[in-house]
């Protein structure tokens, strides 16, 4: 038996409903996988702010860094919303966690299965074939720049620096050799000087890589084109505020943001995982919510933390054979709820 350490952070909102049901399905093919995984839940985000009146405390932080890996549901939620600049806001907590674990690549696969091509707002010819992946970079950028107030204006900064391009775009590519060898690298170098340092700095890393094409599109004309020719996309890096905006964008095309997974990898090999979707205040607690995002993001950590590539196929090939079979929820416009979703998962993988 394999131990690793998870530091399993459910948050607010639906987070602690999918996330119990996504370590439901883990458990089984981590055991037989030879894997044991001690979970450590602590509390981050609003919840953390309910009790410690701050989103992350040092302690939480500090068992994260020390893991192996961070499995995360979702933080936020209206009781918490303030434009109070002094007030502690849920999300703070999760940039606090992808600036204090250097989780500088973000990484969210968007590959509609044929089962569900009728189920997004695009038409079905639109999205054939479309397998894509946002490399999108997570700890700089306009997130983490000077901002403030001065009398009745505000603003934000956006800083980049070559060293923090250059790391990004070394991880789109090395992405783009395992797939179908296509960067498409996106910006706004007509306009920002950031931009345009973020253009010359991704062209040198591909003249690295000349086995990859590299193409460079305005963040404009990347959201038409996202639209207009999914399919023709493979990796597509970008930065923070882009990156942030365009994968909410390539998570409808797949027809429900429900089911994408996403992975925030550092230097190491701890990273951190959670579902795309946020913590939905709407239907938390009515056992409503599409756990597949989660567990696709389980998978994910399985595969790029915690060594059981295996292990990570089966629950994506339980995910995909579930829908397959018609186990689509409210998200989908079908009518299974977290936990039959759960059941129907755990059902498929311990046959
Ligand atoms: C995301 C979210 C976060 C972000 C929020 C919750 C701070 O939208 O992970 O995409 O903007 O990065
Ligand atoms: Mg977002």
């Amino acid at each position: 038996m394999r131990e690793v350490n998870v530091v399993v952070l459910p948050g607010d909102g639906i987070g602690p409903e999918v996330i119990s049901e996504s370590i439901r399905a883990v458990e089984i093919v981590a055991k037989d996988a030879d894997l044991s995984i001690t979970w450590r839940e602590e509390l981050m985000g609003g919840c953390s702010i309910d009790v410690h009146g701050t989103a992350l405390t040092d302690e939480v932080l500090a068992a994260c860094q020390a893991s192996d890996a961070v499995f995360l549901g979702a933080v936020g939620g209206p009781k918490w919303d303030t434009t109070d600049p002094s007030k502690p806001r849920p999300e703070q907590g999760l940039l606090g966690l992808r600036s204090g674990m250097q989780l500088f690549a973000n990484l969210r696969p968007v590959k509609p299965l044929e089962a569900l091509w009728d189920a997004s707002p695009l038409r079905r010819d639109r999205i054939a074939g479309t397998d894509l992946l946002v490399v999108r970079e997570l700890t700089g950028g306009i997130y983490f720049g000077a901002s403030g107030r001065d009398g009745d204006s505000a603003f934000d900064t956006c800083t980049y620096s070559r060293a923090e391009i250059e790391r990004v775009a070394e991880v789109a590519f090395a992405a783009a050799n395992g797939r179908r060898k296509k960067v498409a690298s996106v910006d706004k170098a007509n306009v920002l000087e950031s931009s345009r340092l973020w253009r010359e700095v991704v062209t040198e890393v591909g003249a690295r890589h000349p086995e990859i094409e590299l193409e460079h599109i305005l963040v404009d004309n990347a959201a038409m084109q996202l639209i207009n020719r999914p399919s023709d996309f493979d990796v597509i890096v970008t930065e923070n505020l882009f990156g942030d905006i365009l994968s909410d964008e390539a998570a409808m095309i797949t027809g429900s943001i429900g089911l994408l997974p996403s992975a925030s990898l550092g230097t190491g090999v701890a990273g951190l995982y959670e579902p795309v979707h946020g913590s939905a205040p709407d239907i938390a607690g009515k056992g409503w919510a599409n756990p597949m995002a989660t567990v696709l993001s389980a998978a994910l950590m399985l595969r790029y933390s915690l060594g059981a590539p295996e292990a990570a196929d089966r629950l994506e090939n339980a995910v995909a054979e579930a829908l397959n079979h018609g186990a689509w929820g409210r998200d989908l416009g079908g009518e299974l709820g977290t936990t039959e979703i759960g059941d129907r998962l755990c059902a498929l993988l311990a046959r």
